[in-house]
């Protein structure tokens, strides 16, 4: 947790990352990852300060798995910036980048292999809106897991779903790694920082907004019950040009399942919405009662 990077190296094979985290093990050094599809932007790099707080060695791996993509979905057009990437890595001290082709990944094709499963929380909410998602994120995170043997791994609260079911998977699966979660990075208006902020043109980044705006008055309304809460965050939603809501839920953390309507204590309200063709999720966490 004192080393400070001499320079980052990119490794793209599996191999040539095992054999150097392999040394630094035999060391002591202790090993952090940061899974991560690139295109870094704020919410990335305090994931990786978190990282480095907490191991000797960060892995960030730069990987666009196709296996989380559906049909329709953004895999061709999705923003890959790896020089921009490692430079801002470097910056940070991070050791080592791993960026493997997709062939070294899925040798054998994706998603005829052997993959996880989500579970029936990987098919609400975003999975029902993304048909096949989590079980594409889960079985990258799960061979990242395999490949690096981090002691740690750092999640951005974000992508809340994700992050719950990547813990379920560690908790299923007895695999050894702690998650850590850091909380959301946001633009000083508000907007969650998304890769895929930079899809929207300046009308849509000010539709954005309404995403948190809807989580605001949903934390507002909180004290009053989880009805009223759903009532007044689906009202400050609204209804604007351009922009669909897809879900507006109140959740327990524990299980991600709706809470009943005499639920009290800690919720996760979770949002998503289209802007134009770009989904954009958001989520808080909200004191019921
Ligand atoms: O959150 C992401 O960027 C991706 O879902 C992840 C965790 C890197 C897996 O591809």
């Amino acid at each position: 947790m004192t080393e400070v990077a001499a320079g980052t190296r990119v490794v793209p094979t599996i191999a040539a990352l095992r054999a150097t985290l392999a040394e630094r093990r035999a060391g002591g050094a202790s090993v952090a990852l940061v899974p991560t599809m690139g295109a870094l932007h704020d919410g990335h790099l305090a994931l990786v300060r978190r990282a480095r707080e907490l191991a000797d060695v960060v892995v960030v791996s730069i990987f666009v798995n196709p296996l989380q993509f559906g049909p329709g979905e953004d895999l061709a057009r999705y923003p890959r910036s790896l020089d921009a990437d490692v430079a801002a890595l470097t910056a940070l001290g991070v050791d080592t980048v791993f960026a493997p082709h997709v062939d070294e990944m899925y040798p054998r094709g994706g998603a005829g292999g052997t993959t996880v499963h989500a579970g029936p929380i990987g098919s609400r909410y975003e999975g029902a809106s993304r048909p096949g998602h989590f079980d594409g994120m889960l079985t990258v995170v799960a061979k990242l897991f395999g490949i690096v043997l981090p002691d740690v791994a750092v999640f951005g609260q974000k992508d809340a779903q994700q992050v719950f079911l990547v813990s379920r998977m560690v908790a299923d699966l007895d695999l050894p790694v702690r998650i850590e979660t850091v909380p959301i990075v946001r633009e000083p208006d508000g907007l969650a920082r998304s890769s895929r902020n930079r899809y929207l043109d300046a009308e849509q980044r000010r539709a954005a907004l309404v995403l948190v705006e809807s989580l605001r008055a949903a934390d507002a309304a909180a004290s009053a019950g989880p009805s009223e809460l759903l009532a007044e965050g689906v009202a400050a939603f609204g209804d604007h040009d351009g922009v669909t809501l897809d879900y507006f839920v109140v959740v327990d953390p524990d299980t991600l399942l709706p809470v009943p309507d005499d639920y009290r204590g800690r919720a996760l309200v979770l949002v998503a919405a289209l802007v134009g063709s770009t989904r954009l999720i958001d989520n808080a966490f909200v004191e019921i009662g």
